[in-house]
Order: structure tokens, then sequence, then C-alpha cells
């Protein structure tokens, strides 16, 4: 029969491979929570509308990427792209804003963009992120950046680069779509195919075409940063200021565009020069979209946030994601007794945390050995018949072989303090 495969694009993540999952999914919880961050979840599925509103018609994300279909209810439903729209819809659904002046989310969750799969693009992939919601001063946006490039420099990841850049309020940005598409217009046959489009629907987006032509006219194109208003300009200098204080290292990126269109003022991303990714790419991306919350239906209300993906924040890492393997406990019981009490001590070891196998089958001390080698243990609990008369175990080292009776009641903190 033809053994059925996963959706191309689409990943099992097993053996080996799950524990560094954990490893970066528990830091970032751990890291995220110590500033006031909590967990939010959202469906999967979304209606279309709240990306085609959210994040833009004429982005590729929706143009392109999108999953999309019809229930049988006859309504259209897309798989979410991202995690800012559903957060916000979520927001905005709830009343947060009536509740609570500031609200803090962060959310690690598959995303789905049908885009061509590559080394670290994937059509499902996942996402670990966090919004700020309610804040408009220029240390939120100053605190997230921050926070984001500890968790990833924690990680013991090398050759961070972090880029920064700003699109402006609505007026600024306003101004320089304008000074933008004069500049490209008088330019428009050089440009390709998509850009030609673009420069009608989204000229912004003409700053981040990959094909070498674009490149090159993209360089001489005016700069947002000198049309900026005196407030935007004030706004961006004051997050520069407090990152440069902190000593959060960073680059200024005066043609950085992102591809989803809700960005207003601060945008980022941190790049990583890893051979594992090829080129220098992407893996963290964020700014403020100050304008979401009154798209979606809301009080108009300031926002800022990012997302990392983890697969490629997995690739970079390599080797420095291998998190310490947690002592293994097996307990081996000699005898029909022992086969018993293997399992009460091994309840017993479970009780104080500890990772714990037993052998359900009956076989020779030998035979109990060798599967408790195949598994990895790094101690043996003998339970014999013999030793139970005086309330004790044999404990066995596997990387020494070294055997010392030990008294139950002291057992599980025996092998605790040898974690
Ligand atoms: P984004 O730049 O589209 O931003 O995605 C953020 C990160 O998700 C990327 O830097 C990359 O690491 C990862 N990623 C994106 N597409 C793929 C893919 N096909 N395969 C693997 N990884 C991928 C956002 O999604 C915004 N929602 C970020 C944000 C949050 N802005 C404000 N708040």
């Amino acid at each position: 029969m033809k053994i059925l495969r996963s959706v191309k694009g689409m990943h099992d993540i097993v053996d080996e491979e799950i524990a560094k999952w954990h490893y970066v999914e528990t830091a970032y919880r751990q890291h995220v929570e110590r500033y006031g961050y909590r967990e939010i979840r959202t469906p999967v599925l979304e209606p279309i509308e709240l990306f085609v509103r959210g994040i833009g018609e004429a982005t590729d994300i929706v143009e392109k990427e999108m999953y999309t279909f019809m229930d049988k209810g006859d309504d259209h439903l897309a798989l979410r792209p991202e995690g800012t729209a559903s957060a916000i819809r979520s927001y905005v659904q709830h009343a947060i804003g009536a509740k609570e002046a500031q609200t803090k989310w962060y959310y690690i969750a598959p995303m789905f963009r049908r885009e061509r799969p590559a080394k670290g693009r994937y059509r499902q992939f996942h996402q670990a992120g966090a919004e700020l919601i309610g804040v408009s001063e220029p240390s939120a946006d100053a605190e997230i950046i921050d926070m984001a490039v500890r968790y990833l420099s924690d990680l013991g990841l090398k050759g961070i680069g972090v880029q920064i850049n700003t699109l402006g309020g609505s007026e600024s940005r306003a101004r320089f779509r304008e000074a933008l598409v004069e500049f490209l217009l008088n330019r428009e046959t050089d440009l390709c195919g998509d850009c030609r489009r673009r420069l009608h629907v989204n000229p912004l987006r003409i700053l981040d075409c990959k094909v070498p032509g674009c490149i090159e006219i993209s360089r001489t194109a005016p700069s947002g940063l000198s049309l900026l208003s005196q407030e935007d300009r004030e706004h961006f200098d004051a997050v520069r200021r407090l990152l440069d204080r902190w000593g959060t290292p960073y680059e200024l990126a005066p043609s950085m565009v992102r591809g989803l269109d809700y960005y207003t003022r601060t945008i980022f991303e941190v790049q990583v020069e890893s051979d594992a990714l090829g080129t220098k790419s992407a893996i963290l991306g964020g700014g403020r979209y100050d304008n979401l919350v009154a798209e979606l239906g809301g009080k108009p209300t300031p926002t800022i946030g990012y997302a990392f993906g983890i697969e490629r924040l997995l690739l970079v890492l390599g080797e420095t994601a291998r998190p310490k393997s947690p002592v293994l406990v097996f307990v081996a019981g000699v005898g029909e007794e022992g086969g018993v009490r293997a399992f009460d001590v091994a309840r017993n070891l479970r009780g104080f945390g500890i990772r714990t196998e037993v052998a359900y089958t009956e076989g020779s001390l030998r035979s109990q050995l060798k599967k408790a080698d195949r598994f990895g243990a790094t101690f043996v609990v003998i339970a014999g018949a013999e030793e139970a008369s005086r309330g004790s175990v044999t404990l066995r080292d596997m990387s020494t072989g070294e055997q010392v009776e030990v008294e139950m009641d002291v057992l599980a903190s025996r092998i605790g303090a040898s974690r």
C-alpha cells in the first residue's frame, strides 16, 4: 500500500529535535514572563477578512501565500499566516482595552504560508512572538527590541545583527510614499514586472524586492528618514537613545521595509550570519502598528510587537541548542517480589519529579541492565528481595558501574543531588 506522507513544506518534529523545541520554548516563556507578558492562544482558523484588512490586500502573504477555503457553511476562512492580526482581533472582540490600560501578550504557535519551501522556509512553521498593546512611548519600542535581543543572546546565539528603521506615522508615511512613487515613475520601465504592479498598489514593497535591477534602483531612492515629521523624528531618536544607553546593538537601516502593511514608526529585524541558513537571513521581525486596533474596529490604541521563527532560530543555534538531558532512572526488579517492588520504587521517584522507567516484563538482572543501557539510563535502581527486608535498594551509577546500597527514604534526594 502507498505510504502517506506529510504535506509538502510541513514537517513532523520528533526524537532529539523535540527536546530542542522544549528548550527554546521554555526559555522563551520564562524570559518574557519576567517582563510581564501573559500567554494568549487563538484559533488556527480565522475569517479571511481579518488578514485582508489586517496585513494588507497587496502584500505577498495575502495575495499569494494564504491557505484559504470555503467551509461547508460557506464561511470564507484562512489558516493564520501570522499571529498579530489574531491577537488584535481577540483584543477588540473581548474589549480588553476597557479592562486594562496596557496589555502584554505572548504566543508560541504554528503559522501557515504557502511559500516555496527551502531551508528555513516552510509552509507550516512556528512563531514565538510578543505584542504590547496600549503604550505609545518610545520606551516601549526600546524595551521590546531589547527583550527580543536579550532572549536570543542569552541562548548563546552569535552573530546577531539588529536593524532598525522608522516608517513614521500616517502623515510621514504618506509623504514618503508620494516621494517614492514620483522617483519610481521615472524608472518604471527598469522595474521587474511585479514591482511595476506594486508601484500602483504598494510602492514601499519595491524597496524589499530581491531582483538585482530593483535593488539597484532602490539604492538611490529617497530616504523616509528625511521626510519624517518632527514628532516621528523625536520618537525614533528617543528609542535609539535608550538602546544606546543599554548597549543593545543595532544598525540603522534606512531602506528597510517589512512585508506586512500594518507598520507605523519603528520597525526592526534581527538577522543572523549563519551557514545553516545560507545567506544572512531574518529570524525575527517586528515593529509598531498603531493603526491596527482601530482598523479592526477598536478604539485607536498604540501597539508594538515582534515574532521570530522557531525553526529558523533552531537552525542557526545548531548544537548550541543542545539542552542538558535530565537524569533517567531505570528500576530493575529481581524475582517476582522484586518485579512488583520495582513499580513501588518508580512511583516513589516519579513523585519526586525524577524521570523513571521500569521493565514491564520480567527478566534476569543482566538483561534488565542491558535494557537500561539502551534507554540511556543514568542510574539503575535494583529492587531485590534481600534489600527489601532492610528497606533499601541498590543504586548503580551507569557511567562508572559503581553500586551502593541506599535506604529508600534517601534514594530520591541522593539521585536528585546528582542532577
Ligand atoms: P514576519 O517578518 O512575517 O513578521 O515573520 C516573523 C518571522 O517568522 C520571520 O523573521 C521568520 O523567522 C519567521 N517566518 C516567516 N515566514 C516563515 C516561513 N515560511 N518559514 C519559516 N519561518 C518563517 C510577522 O509575522 C509579524 N506578525 C511580526 C510582528 C509581531 N510584528 C508585530 N508584531
